[in-house]
């Protein structure tokens, strides 16, 4: 009884990765993508993840979806460990919508031959919701991501990027999932849908979903996130609170990166050592 009451009131990180290592290639051709990775993400709570291209962030995504496996570490889900998990079991978890995402092409977030209303309603059917109460979430949830009910029966081939990345957005929200990893979702889009996807971002984590927000710019997670996380090659090289990251980072690359961050204030890394860091980087 009170295991159960504890339980409910600290249900424990939503994410929880230790020692991740993930590899790509076989034999000669090996090579290793992340090293010993390791996060926790508490409910509710929005980790930007930010490195330069290459770094390993999408990997890390793909490997919290179970699309690429892992070679050693652990990763617990919701409190499930799906370390062991084979690409069936991943299939439910997806399913289950526990865990959702977006890609930075909503194009692979979303089924093109499937029209917004099949794709928004898809995942609840598949959960065994009745078809009425699938459009109308579908509905409430288009409305969320501010498009207007006449798209529902277009398909995405038929939207404006930015328009199909708020859908692929509805998609990933309709199972009220626990936690959505999002990889580059703003890169593609131009100022205004940007700023708007960030705003639905704020709303989504004031109501306590998680959030692992990828991207290459630290100016578009500053403002999101609760706490940083930075990536350079394949490892987690600085986490902190998102002030602390930017406003003293501790790592030579976060510096970098914090100096290079054009709408960024408060940087506290000038011209001078910006220059001196990036030889430091490049010996
Ligand atoms: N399918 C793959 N097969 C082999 N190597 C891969 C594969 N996908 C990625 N890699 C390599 O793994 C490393 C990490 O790639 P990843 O895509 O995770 O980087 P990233 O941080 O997302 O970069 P970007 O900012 O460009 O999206 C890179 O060296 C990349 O070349
Ligand atoms: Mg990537």
């Amino acid at each position: 009884m009170t295991t159960e009451r504890t339980k409910s009131h600290n249900p424990g990180p939503v994410l929880d990765i230790t020692g991740l290592e993930v590899h790509y290639g076989l034999g000669r051709r090996r090579r290793r993508a992340l090293h010993g990775v390791s996060l926790s993400v508490e409910p509710g709570e929005t980790i930007g993840v930010i490195g330069e291209t290459g770094s390993g962030k999408s990997t890390l995504a793909r490997a919290l979806l179970g699309l690429v496996p892992s070679s050693a570490g652990s990763i617990r889900i919701a409190g499930e460990d799906v370390t062991a998990y084979r690409n069936r079991q991943w299939r439910a978890l997806r399913r289950r919508g526990v865990i959702q995402y977006v890609f930075q092409d909503p194009l692979r977030s979303l089924d093109p031959d499937l029209t917004i209303e099949d794709s928004l309603t898809e995942p609840l059917l598949v959960q065994g919701v009745p078809r009425q109460e699938a459009t109308a979430r579908a509905r409430s949830f288009l409305d969320r991501v501010r498009l207007s009910a006449d798209l529902l029966d277009r398909l995405p081939g038929e939207l404006s990027g930015g328009q199909r990345q708020r859908v692929a957005v509805a998609r990933a929200l309709v199972t009220e999932p626990r936690l959505v990893i999002l990889d580059e979702p703003v890169s593609a889009l131009d100022s205004a849908n940007r700023v708007q996807i960030l705003e639905i971002l704020k709303e989504l984590r004031a109501e306590g979903v998680a959030l692992v927000f990828i991207s290459h710019d630290l100016g578009s997670i500053a403002g999101t996130a609760d706490r940083i996380a930075v990536l350079y090659q394949g490892e987690l090289v600085e986490v902190g609170a998102a002030r602390d990251v930017i406003t003293s980072p501790r790592h030579v690359y976060t510096r970098l990166l914090v100096s290079s961050a054009p709408t960024l204030r408060g940087s506290p890394v000038g011209r001078a050592e910006r220059e001196a860091l990036r030889a430091l980087l490049n010996a």
